[in-house]
C-alpha cells in the first residue's frame, strides 16, 4: 500500500550510449522541482534518475569503440552523474539496469508472467528495425521502411517470447477514462485514447535471440534468449523501490513518471500492462513533455545544434538555465532554446524585477536602519495577502506540474513588491522623521515578500534562493514551507548581510550569440 506521505517520482532512465543533451536535463530538471517541493512540504520523497544500460544501440556504441558493452557504459554513465551534480539535482538514487539487483528482479517478474501463462513462445514472421530494435506488421511501414526512423527493415522468422498485452486492451481503456490524472496533458491522454480504441493491440516481444542479441538479461525460462530493452528498462521504476529506497515504507505506486512525448506509449501501454498482470497498482501520473527545439530547428548531431547542459550552466549559471527551461514554455509543449530567448529572461525576470527588488531593499535596509530589519508599525494586507495566498496556488498548480504557472505565481509577489516600493517611495520617507513608522513598515513588508519568494523558489532555483535568504540574514535549515509561508515570521533586528547581485544582468556580445 501506497503512503500517504510519500511522494515517489520519476525520470526516464537515459541511454548510455548518448551523451547528455538539452532534453535530458530537462526531465530531470522538472522531476528536481517536484522532488524539493514536496520535501518543503513535509513530504518523505524518493527521486529516481538513471540508465538504460542494455540493447543494441548501447552493445554498438561500445563495439564501435572497441570496448565491452558494461565497459563503455561505466564510462557513460559519469557524464549523467556528472551533469546531474552539476545542475543540483536531488535524486535519492541512481539506478543502472546492469545492477545485479535490478537485474534479479525483472527475472523475477518474468518467471512470474510465465508461470501465470502471460507469456507465450511463438514464431514470429515479419519486418524488423535492426537500430530501434521493433517489429513492425506490414500495414505499418511507411514506403517499406521503419515508420520511426526511415530506414531499411528486415524480414525475419524466429521463435521468441510474446507478453500477452492484447488482453489488457478494454481494461487499459476504461482505466485511462475512468482516471483523467493518469495521463497528462489531455491531448496526449487522448492520443492514446485513439490509438487503443482504434485497432487491436497487438502482443509484446519481449524477448530476442542471443544469436542475434547477447547484451540483455537472459531470459530465467529460456537461456538462448536476453529480454526486449524496454520491459527490462519500464521495469527501473519497480525494482529500485526494491533496493534503491528506504526500506519499510510503501513507495509503489509512483506518483508521476516523468517523461518526453516520444516514449509515451511504451509507458501508457506497456508498461501499464505489464503491471496489470503482475497485479501491481499503476502509477499515479504519466507525463509526456514537449521537445526543444532550437533556434526553431529540429535539434540533431547531423545539424551540429545539440545544446550541451554543461555548456549553458557554463554561460549563464546553473539557476538561471533552470529557471529557463521551467518558466519559458508550459510544460507538455514545445519550445525552442535560444541565447537571445534566454538573455531576455534573465535580465528581465531575474536582474530586473528580482535582481532589483532585492538590491534596493537591502540597500535602504542598510542606509536608514544600519543594516538590521526595521519593526514593522503595520501589516500590509495586500502584499500579506498575496504572498501567504500563492502557497496554495503553487500546489494546486504543481499537481499539475504547471510549472510555468507557478513562476509566475511568485512573480505576482515580486511585482505587487516592487509596485509597493514605487508607490511608498521609502526615500520621501525617510526625509521626514514623522513618517519613521511608515518608512519601517514599508521596509519590512518589501523584505517579508521577499522571504516568501525566496522560500517559494528554493525548488526552481536552490543556489540562488538560498543565497537571497542569506543575504537577508537568514539560513534556511531543513525549513518546511508551511510553516515559512506565514507573514511576520521575518525577525525585527535580523542583520542584513554583503549585497551582492544575484543575478548579473548579460550583455550580449558577438562571442554569446555564436551558437552553443
Ligand atoms: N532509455 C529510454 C527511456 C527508458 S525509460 C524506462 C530513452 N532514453 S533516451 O536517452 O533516448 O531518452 C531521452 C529522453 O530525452 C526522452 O524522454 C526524450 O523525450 C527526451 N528528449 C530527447 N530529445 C529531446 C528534445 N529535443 N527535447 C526534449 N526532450 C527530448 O528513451
Amino acid at each position: 500500500m501506497k503512503d500517504r506521505n510519500c511522494f515517489y517520482v520519476t525520470t526516464p532512465i537515459y541511454y548510455v550510449n548518448d551523451i547528455p543533451h538539452i532534453g535530458h536535463a530537462y526531465t530531470t530538471v522538472a522531476a528536481d522541482v517536484l522532488a524539493r517541493f514536496w520535501r518543503l512540504m513535509g513530504k518523505e520523497v524518493f527521486f529516481l534518475t538513471g540508465t538504460d544500460e542494455h540493447g543494441q544501440k548501447v552493445e554498438q556504441a561500445a563495439q564501435r569503440k572497441g570496448l565491452s558493452p558494461k565497459e563503455h557504459a561505466d564510462i557513460m554513465v559519469k557524464n549523467f552523474q556528472h551533469l546531474w551534480k552539476e545542475l543540483n539535482i536531488s535524486n535519492n538514487a541512481f539506478i543502472r539496469t546492469t545492477d545485479e539487483e535490478h537485474k534479479t528482479i525483472v527475472q523475477e517478474l518474468l518467471s512470474e508472467l510465465w508461470k501465470k501463462g502471460e507469456i507465450v513462445k511463438r514464431t514470429y514472421t515479419g519486418w524488423y528495425c535492426i537500430p530501434d530494435e521493433r517489429f513492425w506488421t506490414e500495414k505499418e511501414l511507411v514506403d517499406g521502411k521503419c515508420p520511426d526512423c526511415g530506414r531499411a527493415v528486415e524480414y525475419i522468422s524466429e521463435d521468441n517470447y510474446f507478453f500477452l498485452m492484447s488482453r489488457y486492451q478494454e481494461r487499459l481503456i476504461r482505466h485511462i477514462e475512468d482516471n483523467p490524472y493518469y495521463i497528462l496533458p489531455e491531448t496526449r491522454k487522448n492520443e492514446v485514447l485513439g490509438f487503443l480504441k482504434n485497432q487491436p493491440l497487438g502482443d509484446l516481444c519481449i524477448s530476442r535471440p542471443k544469436s542475434r542479441l547477447s547484451w540483455g538479461i537472459e531470459l530465467p525460462f529460456d537461456r538462448d534468449y536476453v529480454t526486449y530493452v524496454w520491459f527490462d528498462a519500464l521495469v527501473n521504476y519497480y525494482s529500485a523501490t526494491k533496493y534503491l529506497a528506504p526500506q519499510g515504507i510503501g513507495w509503489w505506486p509512483a506518483d508521476h513518471h516523468l517523461i518526453g512525448k516520444d516514449i509515451l506509449m511504451t509507458h501508457a501501454v506497456y508498461w501499464s500492462t505489464m503491471l496489470m498482470a503482475l497485479e501491481l497498482p499503476l502509477p499515479g501520473n504519466i507525463f509526456a513533455h514537449g521537445w526543444w527545439t532550437v533556434e526553431g530547428k529540429k535539434m540533431s548531431k547531423s545539424l551540429g545544434n545539440v545544446v550541451d547542459p554543461f555548456q549553458v550552466i557554463k554561460e549563464f549559471g546553473v539557476d538561471q538555465f533552470r529557471y529557463f527551461l521551467l518558466r519559458e514554455v508550459p510544460f507538455g509543449l514545445d519550445g525552442d532554446f535560444s541565447k537571445d530567448a534566454m538573455i531576455q529572461r534573465i535580465n528581465t525576470d531575474l536582474a530586473n524585477d528580482l535582481g532589483n527588488l532585492l538590491q534596493r531593499t537591502l540597500s535602504m535596509i542598510t542606509k536608514y536602519f544600519n543594516g538590521l530589519i526595521p519593526e514593522p508599525e503595520d501589516i500590509e494586507k495586500d502584499l500579506k495577502t498575496i504572498a501567504e495566498g500563492a502557497l496554495e496556488k503553487i500546489e494546486r498548480n504543481l499537481t499539475y506540474l504547471s510549472f510555468q504557472k507557478v513562476l509566475e505565481e511568485i512573480w505576482q509577489i515580486v511585482g505587487a513588491a516592487n509596485k509597493y516600493i514605487d508607490s511608498s517611495q521609502p526615500w520621501a520617507l525617510a526625509k521626514d522623521p514623522s513618517k519613521l513608522g511608515r518608512l519601517r513598515t514599508v521596509l519590512y513588508s518589501a523584505a517579508e515578500a521577499l522571504r516568501f519568494t525566496g522560500y517559494y523558489l528554493m525548488p526552481f532555483m536552490p543556489g540562488a534562493s538560498r543565497r537571497l535568504l542569506e543575504q537577508m540574514g537568514i539560513t534556511p535549515s531543513n525549513p518546511n514551507i508551511k510553516e515559512e509561508a506565514r507573514w511576520g515570521r521575518l525577525k525585527p533586528g535580523t542583520v542584513i548581510k554583503k549585497i551582492e547581485p544575484l543575478f548579473p544582468r548579460i550583455i550580449p556580445t558577438p562571442a554569446r550569440l555564436r551558437r552553443l
